[in-house]
């Protein structure tokens, strides 16, 4: 493949100007993560934006959405650009920052959304919040839907959801911890389902994406929204079907991440849900903490699983056969795209040259160590995993290659 002014020129043409090694390895465009907490502004003990960036190129990811709930929530137009431009100096994945739907992510107030999206707003999305407030999550997709933008909402009632910190069943009685029951989910999906009906009954172009679905009835929900015409997308995390409420019996927080890790069942049926498109794309949640936090009892930790760097790795380790390599790339590529209205990326010659070169084959030892996030802990530390990038290029520029 040549680039030219980081566009794809041609497939068959003579190499010029640098020439980079595939090292035999899978071709495709590059990943997109559409929800990833960078910690930037304030709160960089955790992550900032070149370590996340960073990470997330290695991971194959091209281009990454980062979630607002920082220190300060970025609220305002002028973090926006500051965070873009940033971003634009550092030679790692593009950054698209999200901004927050409700000033201060407070739920109470409407941001400034026509002013976020002209300063380059991805999306708008309260995430780590709950949106309590039905009528204010009513104009905000009424209001965001006129500008031609995606809610995206981390669905789970707080009243219900209570002081659980894992998942309510038989693990958490018998553990003795308080448990968030997936009716917290359910409930908060079918609510905001509602909301977008009434919505669409008026002719409103409003568009709802479910964050990190992870119960088999909220799903159910969706697939039955869907079934109705509504304009709502989901994303299902890697985490939610690789690990059950069952690796809570070791009391590491480092498995606390809210939506919580469920049951076998759920993840089950969310890789159903996969397999038969009701969900529409995966995305990681990566959410880094400090080692020292995770470190405290389950009760006080904070909650969120970092792993941006093995999400594809893990998915082809685990899934690969049941997905297929097209199904999943397709998940990690074209399908965030689509949710978001962005063009569907591609090889085609002429299309930015924004690509990873995956290898399939070589097993290799997760090791937290060589991380470029500043969280040095996953879950998956020690598994052997197949599927680890070579090479991904953004606008035609190495933004990551395996030494
Ligand atoms: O586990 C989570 N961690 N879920 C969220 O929604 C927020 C995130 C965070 O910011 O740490």
């Amino acid at each position: 493949m040549t680039v030219e002014h980081g566009r794809i020129k041609g497939w068959n043409l003579p190499p010029e100007g640098r020439v980079l090694d595939g090292q035999g390895g899978t071709v495709a465009p590059a990943l997109i993560e559409l929800h990833a907490h960078l910690r930037e502004p304030g709160q960089t003990e955790k992550e900032d934006l070149h370590s996340g960036l960073a990470a997330a190129a290695a991971g194959g990811y091209g281009t990454v959405v980062s979630m607002p709930n920082t220190s300060p929530v970025v609220d305002e137009p002028a973090t926006v650009r500051a965070l873009t431009e940033k971003a634009l100096t550092l030679g790692t994945a593009r950054l698209r920052p999200a901004a927050a739907l409700t000033r201060g992510q407070r739920g109470e107030a409407l941001a400034e959304l026509a002013a976020l999206k002209g300063a380059g707003a991805a999306m708008f999305t309260d995430d780590g919040r709950t949106n309590e407030d039905a009528r204010v999550l009513r104009l905000g997709l009424e209001y965001a839907g006129s500008l031609g933008m995606v809610v995206s909402v981390h669905a789970e009632d707080a009243s219900l959801r209570a002081d659980g910190v894992m998942n309510e069943g038989p693990v958490s009685e018998a553990l003795g911890l308080p448990g968030n029951p997936a009716a917290a989910e359910a409930a908060r999906v079918a609510r905001d389902l509602e909301i977008l009906a009434g919505l669409h009954a008026q002719g409103r172009p409003a568009r709802l994406h479910i964050q990190h679905l992870s119960t088999a009835r909220a799903l159910d929900l969706v697939r039955a929204a869907k079934a109705r015409g509504l304009s709502v997308t989901c994303e299902v995390c890697p985490h939610h079907l690789t690990l059950t409420d069952e690796a809570l019996r070791s009391f590491d927080a480092i498995y606390k991440v809210a939506p919580p890790l469920r049951t076998q069942a759920d993840a089950d049926h969310l890789l159903a849900g996969l397999l038969d498109g009701s969900v529409d794309c995966l995305a990681t949640d990566h959410a880094p903490h400090t080692r020292a936090e995770k470190e405290r009892d389950l009760l006080d930790a904070p909650s969120g699983i970092a792993y941006i760097e093995l999400a594809f790795p893990l998915m082809w380790t685990r899934f690969g056969e049941t997905l297929g390599l097209d199904r999943l790339l397709h998940l990690m590529t074209a399908a965030p795209a689509r949710v978001m209205g962005w063009p569907e990326p591609s090889l085609d010659v002429g299309a930015p040259a924004d690509l990873v070169v995956l290898d399939l084959e070589t097993a290799r030892t997760v090791n937290p160590a060589e991380f470029r996030s500043k969280a040095k802990f996953t879950p998956w530390a020690g598994e052997t995993l197949r599927g680890w990038p070579l090479l991904t290029v953004v606008d035609g520029q190495v933004a990551y290659q395996r030494e």
